[in-house]
């Protein structure tokens, strides 16, 4: 079994040299593909099968395949370990402290014996066969040679809309928030692809998530790229581990790269801008408008209160909701160690205190960028609230889950 590397996610110019690693018998590994797993163990032998026999066929014995498995219950790692008698170009890693697709594979690239590294999912979703043109690329000298769903030959075989909808959703936000990035290939969520070894060695890479193939292309030094197109398998066995967790990592992973790629990343290593704990804040947010408008219906239209008496209720029943998703998940953290509950109280009075000066705020600023500026009326509107929401949470941050705490 493999030792599991730890420190930063850097991976090294030259392979490193472990007692007990593979060494091939007729020069060096030029090809590593590491095959990221959880809960594969239906997949694992044949996957492996497969791939053996074909690498072996183009490469003889210049590959290894590199199982990174976090410790699944269903001992995928067991499974994969005990076919290396027969696979001598396996090797398996079990994680046990850290989690998570993006750095399964980091992880396993750190260990590579290979000048090409490459990844290709342990599900079999994706087509072995398409290594052999991937590698084709690489070694005409791309930087990078991806599978792509979205050129000629490639595909998804039975996705429903909403599944299409949602894959192409989230491609689209990534153009609008990191377009140099994103719009270099055209599958940037594909996670089925060979890289380099020197055009991203010795860069600290920090992936988050599922999408490792931005994390390459965002901090890599990739020059040249080449696309392969390949259908999309629907899965025959085991279950896919994606929950809305992973969009919103994604999306995370956006700001990430966004913040450490321009200008920002000044600022924010000044600032030491929380990005994971702005983002929850700011979904409690929108969950709060929906609590409101709710609250509003009901008090108006259902009780035919008046209009002031009902909106400013609504407003305290959104302010209620907002705190409680805040104090449990946004800053959970910190609001675990103090749980007596003058504490609570006392955050939530705060909480409302600076949510009220937000209000405030938020009036006078909308008037001065309609009045003074002459900004349209919707727009100064959605300006004034991104302000006021960065105010809410800077002063919250600061003054209220406060990160540095006395005993
Ligand atoms: N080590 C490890 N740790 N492996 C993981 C983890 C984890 O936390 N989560 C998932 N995996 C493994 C799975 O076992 C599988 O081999 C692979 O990563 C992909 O996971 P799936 O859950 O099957 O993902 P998917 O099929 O929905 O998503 C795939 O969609 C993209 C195309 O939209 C991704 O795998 C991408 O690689 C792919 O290109
Ligand atoms: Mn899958």
């Amino acid at each position: 079994m493999l030792t599991v590397p730890t420190g930063p996610l850097v991976i090294p110019a030259a392979p490193p040299v472990t007692p007990g690693s593979f060494s091939p018998g007729s020069g060096e590994v030029f090809f590593s593909l590491v095959i990221p797993t959880y809960n594969e163990s239906q997949n694992i032998t044949s996957l492996v099968t497969i791939l053996s026999q074909l690498l072996e066929g183009t490469l003889g014995d210049r590959y290894e395949l590199i199982v990174v498995d976090d410790d699944s219950p269903d001992q995928t790692w067991a499974i994969a370990e005990s076919l290396r008698a027969q696979y001598p170009h396996l090797r398996v890693m079990r994680r046990q402290g850290e989690k998570g697709l993006s750095t399964a594979v980091i992880r396993g690239w750190q260990v590579a014996q290979g000048e090409i590294l490459g990844v290709i999912d342990g599900d079999l979703q994706h087509p072995p066969e398409t290594l052999l043109q991937l590698l084709k690329a690489v070694q005409a000298g791309v930087d990078l040679a991806v599978a792509s769903r979205h050129v000629s030959g490639g595909g998804v075989s039975t996705w429903s809309l909403t599944r299409r909808i949602l894959s192409r959703g989230a491609q689209l936000v990534g153009l609008v928030l990191l377009p140099d990035v994103v719009s270099r290939v055209s599958d940037p969520m594909s996670g089925y692809f060979m890289v380099r070894r020197e055009a991203i060695a010795e860069r600290p890479l920090s992936p988050l998530g599922y999408k490792i193939l931005i994390e390459v292309l965002g901090r890599g030094n990739i020059d040249e790229v080449a696309e392969v197109g390949y259908v999309f398998q629907e899965r025959q066995e085991g279950e896919s581990k994606v929950t809305w967790r992973q969009y919103l990592d994604y999306l995370h992973h956006l700001l990430r790269l966004r913040v450490a790629l321009g200008r920002l990343g000044r600022i924010r290593r000044h600032l030491q801008f929380p990005m994971g704990r702005f983002l929850r804040f700011g979904m409690v947010g929108a969950s709060g408008v929906f609590v409101d408008m709710g609250i509003l219906y009901l008090l108006y239209d259902v009780f035919e209160l008046r209009l002031t008496r009902s909106a400013i209720i609504a407003a305290e029943f959104a302010i209620i909701n907002n705190f409680i998703w805040n104090d449990r998940w946004t800053f959970g953290d910190i609001a675990r160690e103090q749980q007596a509950w003058r504490q609570i109280a006392k955050r939530f009075l705060k909480f409302n205190i600076v949510c009220l000066m937000g209000l405030v705020l938020k009036v006078l600023l909308l008037n001065l960028l309609f009045n003074v500026f002459g900004i349209n009326a919707y727009l100064a509107n959605l300006l004034a609230i991104a302000a006021v929401t960065v105010w809410n949470f800077w002063i919250n941050l600061k003054l209220n889950w406060r990160v540095t705490q006395l005993k």
